[in-house]
């Protein structure tokens, strides 16, 4: 008997609850197949030395891998970049696991974005794969902090991610907080069109990040330089 005045209540509660946040949706991807994202092909910032390519993204049963090429007609490199199609994302929990290029000037990143001035980062490069680099964009503005990390990023998985709240941004590496920001303000999420991306790209320009990124060359070894990502997830 009593259960049936229970249920009621706690169905009201959560409308109510609901009625009074904002309504994002969840993400969950393996990354494995890429029909809910928008792969990039053809264009890519001036001051990189690479052009995003759908050729450079393949899928696999481990995820997605982004491969850097050299064969681009626009930049001396291709490189790769996929949009999640899900707009309008909010406060909450971003998280995914990554391989990191050891190339140097190789960048292999999980952002969110609302345009190229409103970012919440996480990169990790090739010039130091024992760091990582924990970045916000704002008002043209970036705020960049680097984080030891216990491992080298590009030998295996490991999940990066943040908490993004209206004051606070928190990031965390497999688990463990590694930096918590509230001096750094971020952009409402009502005020713009905040989307989650990957991608892996070229600094060819020695005046632009060097001692962040380094210069890329294409290795003469033989390799293919790569990042890798899996288990992309937002949890508003
Ligand atoms: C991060 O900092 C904010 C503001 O000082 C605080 O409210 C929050 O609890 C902190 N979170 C963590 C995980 O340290």
């Amino acid at each position: 008997m009593r259960a049936s005045y229970i249920l009621p209540s706690i169905g009201l509660l959560a409308s109510i609850f609901m009625s009074s946040t904002e309504a994002w949706d969840a993400i969950t991807e393996s990354m494995s197949s890429h029909d809910n994202f928008i792969v990039a092909d053809g264009y890519g910032p001036d001051r990189w030395g690479c052009s995003f390519r759908d050729s450079q993204v393949h899928e696999s049963g481990a995820g997605t891998k982004i491969t850097i090429g050299k064969d681009s007609d626009l930049k001396p490199y291709s490189c790769g970049e996929l949009i999640h199609r899900q707009e309008d994302l909010g406060y909450g929990h971003y998280s995914i696991d990554m391989i990191a290029s050891n190339v140097v000037g190789q960048v292999t990143s999980f952002f969110l974005i609302a345009n190229e001035d409103t970012e919440i980062d996480i990169e990790l490069t090739g010039l130091n794969t024992k760091i990582g680099w924990m970045n916000i964009w704002h008002e043209r503005k970036q705020h960049p902090i680097s984080i030891n990390l216990p491992f080298d990023a590009a030998d295996g998985w490991h999940t990066y991610s943040f908490e993004w709240r209206k004051d606070f941004v928190v990031w965390s590496v497999d688990g463990n907080v590694v930096l918590n920001r509230s001096d750094i303000a971020t952009t409402k999420p009502d005020e713009t069109n905040y989307r989650l991306a990957i991608n892996s790209w070229t600094q060819v320009n020695p005046e632009d990040n060097i001692h962040w990124a380094g210069h890329f060359q294409y290795p003469q070894d033989g390799r293919t330089p790569s990042s890798q990502f899996r288990n992309m997830r937002y949890r508003p």
